[in-house]
């Protein structure tokens, strides 16, 4: 198989996101299955590898499916030569298919720690950063995850600092660091974002309330950006990802029935429990449940035995139920 890069991958591509606590190896496989064309990790602390190696609970981040290929380690950090350390590790122990870099967290532990979006306001620590990963991974294909601004810094100016660091992809999260995952995002600054990135042949993929594929086929037109990258709208909607390419292609959307519905948590929950066992696997599976059927008539009644199932068998008693059909 040829080796990723960004530039060879066909656009525009419709990818699931990071999601820290939530997009692990079984929501990927599942958004991979309905549409997804590439994979990130959840977020991976580089100074975690570095203070500790041998990092099961960093293993355990990075583990993923030979079948979700193109797989991309994203890490985040605020110390080059913890980046150094993580990247050299993680590289030789998963051969991902490229590294990304978060620089647009804005949780308050990360932020507080110069991570994630706070390193917009050091633009020459975050090129460092940039520099390292692709240095310690052998050249493997490297990305950036952006907000449209942190504080008084816009993704434009930062970018702009940045430049010339050997980022190959830039992923832009269209809300401000004070909107945190709510909130209007900005479609105006991915488009400036695109025409700057343009001639330097780097693609934009957009991210940001894009919660439904006309929605996303929108942003796509206006912005004119090379992709779109789906969070919150796929949680326990692995179709938003068909969705997405069937109004890319002018094709009527499909139709989601109930059974399939069924079918595919069911499918989901399989996933958890042969990737993670089954006591973890069915604990994480619960919130992917309530997830699931969250738009169901009898709801309430469904998300409290979902939130105590034990096993995918009293699962499948559940889901087969007639009060779950009514
Ligand atoms: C629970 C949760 C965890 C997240 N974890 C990460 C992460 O690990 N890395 C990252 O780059 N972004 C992370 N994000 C941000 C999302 O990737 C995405 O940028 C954000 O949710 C906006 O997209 P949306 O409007 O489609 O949800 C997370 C978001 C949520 C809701």
């Amino acid at each position: 198989m040829k080796a990723f890069s960004w530039n060879n991958i066909p656009k525009p591509l419709v990818c699931l996101a990071p999601m820290s606590g939530v997009s692990d190896s079984p929501m990927r496989l599942m958004a991979k299955k309905l549409g997804s064309d590439l994979e990130f990790s959840e977020f991976i602390s580089a100074a975690s590898l570095f203070y500790k190696e041998e990092n099961e609970k960093s293993f355990n981040l990075a583990r993923f499916e030979e079948t979700e290929r193109p797989y991309i380690i994203q890490l985040f950090g605020n110390v080059p030569e913890h980046f150094e350390v993580a990247t050299k590790i993680l590289n030789e122990r998963f051969n991902p298919d490229g590294f990304d870099i978060n620089f647009g967290c804005p949780a308050r532990s990360v932020v507080h720690s110069g991570a994630g979006s706070a390193l917009f306001l050091e633009p020459e620590k975050a090129k460092e950063i940039i520099e390292t990963v692709k240095r310690a991974s052998n050249g493997k294909p490297t990305s950036i995850k952006i907000r449209a601004a942190f504080k008084n810094v816009s993704a434009l100016e930062f970018i702009e600092k940045i430049k010339g660091a050997p980022f190959e992809n830039v992923t832009l999260h269209m809300r401000t660091y004070e909107q945190l995952h709510t909130g209007e995002p900005n479609w105006e600054i991915a488009k400036q974002l695109k025409e700057k990135l343009k001639p330097l042949g780097i693609p934009l993929i957009i991210n940001g309330g894009l919660n439904t594929a006309e929605k996303a086929k929108a942003a796509l037109e206006y912005t004119k950006a090379d992709g779109v990258m789906i969070a919150q709208a796929s949680l326990g909607n692995p179709f938003i990802f068909r969705e997405i390419k069937a109004v890319l292609r002018n094709e009527k959307i499909p139709e989601v029935t109930l059974e399939e519905r069924i079918q595919t948590a069911l499918e989901h929950a399989r996933l958890m429990v042969s990737i993670k066992g089954e006591k973890y696997g069915i604990t994480e599976m619960r919130k992917h449940l309530a997830w699931y059927f969250k738009g169901m008539p009898n709801v309430s009644e469904l998300r409290a035995k979902l939130v105590k199932i034990g096993s995918i068998s009293e699962l499948e008693e559940i889901l087969r139920s007639e009060t779950f059909k009514v």
